[in-house]
């Protein structure tokens, strides 16, 4: 598992905060009636202002530089024609390439007044990421973090998602180790170290856990047709604990 130095680790804040500027910026362009592609022609155009590359843009052909998933998708929703509408649970995912080395983050809005269970979803979902980052140190294992998040969610109601994971990340959008949100059946659970860069994103379903993805190759939604949440930080590990990279400050 790779390391990072301290230089690399400032590179990687910049590259980060990159990433959770234009999310906090977004927040007051995702109102009704504008299109999930206008949201995303603003997100790459801040990139490139900042001096970043969208990641995601080409990555195994993915068609856009940012996920916009509504509703009942999941992730990796391609942002196109469809307008936002009041009551709706956006999720949006981004990723920027900066001198060398990966940003991502997600989060979910919620657009105008939304149900209960889905300010829920919301909260728990942030939490649950929240509950993740406080785990991940040195000395803890890599399923602790897992543990954290699957234990927060399940005893709130709601589901993880198992078929996307978090990752390592640094001179690749993804790299080793995967960071799966329920603990898996598998041997390999290795040990966290200072010097480590995850993201760290679970996906969460208010019904059952299952989800597919539809003809056009991306978009992964529940099966049961019921609303879902993500929400991702990149930090690192260190040896006074973790920080959180994607941060606008
Ligand atoms: N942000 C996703 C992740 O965290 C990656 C999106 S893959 C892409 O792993 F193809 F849509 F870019
Ligand atoms: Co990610």
């Amino acid at each position: 598992m790779i390391l990072r130095t301290k230089e690399e680790i400032e590179i990687m804040r910049q590259a980060n905060r990159i990433v959770a500027c234009i999310l906090d910026e977004l927040a007051a362009l995702i109102e009704p009636g504008i299109t999930t592609r206008e949201l995303d022609r603003f997100m790459e155009e801040r990139i490139r202002a900042l001096g970043g590359q969208p990641a995601f843009l080409g990555y195994r052909g993915y068609p856009a530089s940012s996920c916009i998933s509504i509703n009942e998708q999941v992730v990796h929703g391609i942002p196109g024609s469809r307008r936002i509408r009041e009551g709706d649970l956006v999720s949006v995912d981004l990723g920027v390439l900066y001198k060398g080395y990966y940003g991502d983050a997600a989060r979910t809005y919620g657009v105008g007044k939304i149900s209960q269970k889905a300010q829920k979803l919301i909260r728990v979902t942030e939490e649950a990421l929240y509950k993740g980052i406080e785990t991940a140190r040195a000395g803890n294992r890599l399923f602790d973090i897992s543990r954290a998040i699957q234990s927060w969610v399940e005893s709130n109601g709601f589901s993880v998602v198992r078929d996307f994971v978090g990752h390592g990340i640094g001179k690749n959008l993804h790299e080793d180790p995967q960071v799966p949100n329920y603990v898996p059946r598998s041997p390999y659970n290795p040990l966290l170290e200072a010097g480590m860069v995850l993201a760290l994103e679970p996906m969460v379903n208010a019904g059952d856990h299952r989800v597919k993805v539809l003809p056009d190759g991306w978009t992964a939604v529940t099966v049961d047709g019921s609303l879902s949440a993500h929400f991702e930080h990149t930090i690192a590990i260190t040896e006074d604990g973790p920080e959180i990279l994607t941060v606008c400050n």
